[in-house]
């Protein structure tokens, strides 16, 4: 089996790296995280992915003058460690069109909110404001359009009364944590692959099943 190389780009705690880091030590798992790329100098999880022992390389965006430029210095780190995937996992700039076009099909992010739900920030805020009673995250393509490229998988988590954003936002992230790994799986051993724009899976769906909240 020949694994994927995959690229994982992060701006803060990293602990949806630390998820997919920790899957792939699996020796079945079809993809090796080759690495880590911070735009920040200060990223929580750059300190665990160089103590875990993956390659890391910090792309400050404050030091290229446009867009364009910081993306170039991405690419060229990217080239340089053979990369053939992307996971945006917490990674807070958002991309041109010229990059999420070089990358397309190739590029995933994970988003705390049932899309197209919930696109940008402040998921789970708004998720308690509109009362929604089912919650959760999702794993998509990424598209030049924010949040909006085709799904690959989603976690549901029910809303609790006396839910906080904290609450939320925690019961939540326990989902990413197990999904973004499922996820990344089914993309590099081909059960998941995307075909003029929609996401096409290689098994069929049992339809039996329904998730009620209240249950
Ligand atoms: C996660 O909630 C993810 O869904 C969103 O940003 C957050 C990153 O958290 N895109 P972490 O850095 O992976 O802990």
């Amino acid at each position: 089996m020949s694994r994927r190389r995959v690229a994982i780009l992060i701006s803060g705690r990293g602990s949806n790296m630390v998820s997919l880091i920790e899957a792939a030590r699996a020796g079945d798992y079809p993809a090796e995280i080759a690495l880590v790329l911070s735009n920040r100098p200060d990223a929580a999880g750059l300190d665990w992915a160089r103590e875990a022992g993956i390659s890391t390389c910090v792309i400050d965006h404050k030091a290229h003058p446009t867009r364009e430029d910081f993306e170039h210095a991405m690419d060229a780190a990217l080239a340089s460690h053979a990369i053939d995937f992307i996971c945006l996992a917490g990674f807070m700039r958002v991309l041109t069109e010229g990059f999420v076009e070089r990358w397309s099909g190739q590029m995933v992010n994970i988003h705390p909110s049932l899309l197209p739900l919930f696109r940008g920030t402040q998921t789970h805020r708004r998720a308690l404001e509109e009362g929604v009673l089912v919650h959760g995250c999702t794993v998509h393509f990424v598209v030049p359009e924010l949040d909006a490229g085709p799904i690959i998988a989603q976690a549901v988590v029910p809303v609790v009364p006396g839910d906080t954003q904290d609450s939320l936002a925690a019961r939540v992230i326990v989902q990413e944590h197990k999904l973004y790994p499922a996820a990344l799986r089914m993309i590099c051993d081909g059960t998941a692959r995307l075909e003029n724009g929609k996401v096409v899976f290689s098994h069929g769906w049992n339809a039996d099943g329904a998730l009620h909240s209240p249950s």
